[in-house]
């Protein structure tokens, strides 16, 4: 038997593998390979994969012209785990497919349940991934996986209390702290949410007042967590030899304490790479909330202007688009 209940799947979900659509492949090698330093692999002409850890997948990037992720697939820990979020997804009424044999080898898993996810994304489910002791071939040393997942994403949403409950209730996810920060005459509310010991594997973004969404990609950015110093500070060298556009240079955040910066992918999202935030200790964890987004660093390194035209005028129509969330 098995209880149904979000609360029991916290530490039961983590995320496991992303996707996404872009037309830039050979770019996206090398930003993947050559900038950041992981292990890249062409499965075919119009499909290229990267491995961070044993995890015979990570990133799947296909040819297409989304230029977005189009699905987030979540591990988690075992039959039951996968049973309540299913009863859940059902009482819900919301459809759920089985993922096919070939899309399941593709993703690197043995099989997968999939279904429509906040903004459109698909969200898939899978417990078992295909693991290889082939050794990785990267520049970066090692990244921190394992329990903690792959890293996080942040999201920008004109719906925050909707998808911050989304998340509660389908993984048991956690709020560990909040964070606002005041831009260009607008605050933004960032909400920071736990699925897992890592301190956020969701972070949700939400413009205070007149809700707006400037954003053309589903998730604002992914972040991966490097285990060596070293490593973050070689990749982001690497980034700028290469032409990559360095969105935010290395400072920290207040809350995680991680070290990070933001370069921009290919496909125009920002990709964070990050070196030691801190973990959550569920006895003695406080919410706090924090006046700025970073400690310090995190400059822009990008001319702005044009980007903030843009941003304003995808604002500006964002307040006419509806927001899909489930539930
Ligand atoms: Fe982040």
């Amino acid at each position: 038997m098995f209880e149904v209940g979000s609360e029991n799947l916290f530490n039961s979900v983590k995320l496991g593998y992303v996707i996404v659509e872009s037309d830039h492949l050979e770019r996206w090698l090398t930003f993947g390979k050559d900038a950041i330093g992981l292990h890249a692999e062409y499965l075919s002409e119009d499909m290229l994969s990267f491995r961070i850890d044993r995890h015979i997948r990570r990133f799947l990037i296909k040819k297409g012209n989304a230029e977005d992720f189009t699905s987030l697939g979540f591990q988690v820990k075992d039959e039951n785990s996968l049973k309540s979020i299913l009863e859940i997804l059902k009482e819900r009424r919301i459809e759920v497919r089985r993922g096919s044999g070939i899309d399941a080898n593709l993703r690197g898993v043995e099989s997968f349940w999939e279904f429509l996810g906040p903004k459109g994304l698909r969200i898939e489910i899978f417990i078992n991934p295909i693991l290889t002791e082939t050794p990785l071939n990267m520049l970066s040393k090692g990244f921190v996986t394992e329990q903690f997942g792959m890293g996080h994403f942040a999201m920008v949403s004109k719906q925050p209390e909707k998808l911050i409950e989304f998340w509660k209730e389908i993984f048991g996810a956690r709020i560990s702290d909040y964070i606002e920060q005041k831009m260009s005459g607008v605050t933004l509310d960032i909400t920071f949410l736990r699925m897992n010991p890592r301190h956020h594997s969701i972070a949700i973004a939400a413009t205070r007042g007149l809700r707006l969404d400037p954003l053309s990609t589903r998730i604002q950015h992914l972040n991966i967590e490097m285990r060596n110093l070293e490593d973050m500070t070689n990749a982001y060298q690497r980034c700028k030899e290469l032409g990559f556009e360095i969105a935010h240079g290395i400072g920290q955040h207040p809350n995680d304490l991680e070290l990070s910066f933001y370069v921009i992918t290919p496909s125009g999202f920002e990709f964070e790479v990050g070196w030691n935030p801190i973990s959550v200790s569920e006895i003695d964890w406080k919410q706090n909330k924090y006046k700025q987004i970073s400690a310090w660093g995190h400059e822009p390194e990008i001319s702005t202007a044009l980007s903030r035209f843009n941003e304003f005028r995808r604002g500006f129509f964002s307040l006419f688009r509806s927001e899909y969330i489930p539930f």
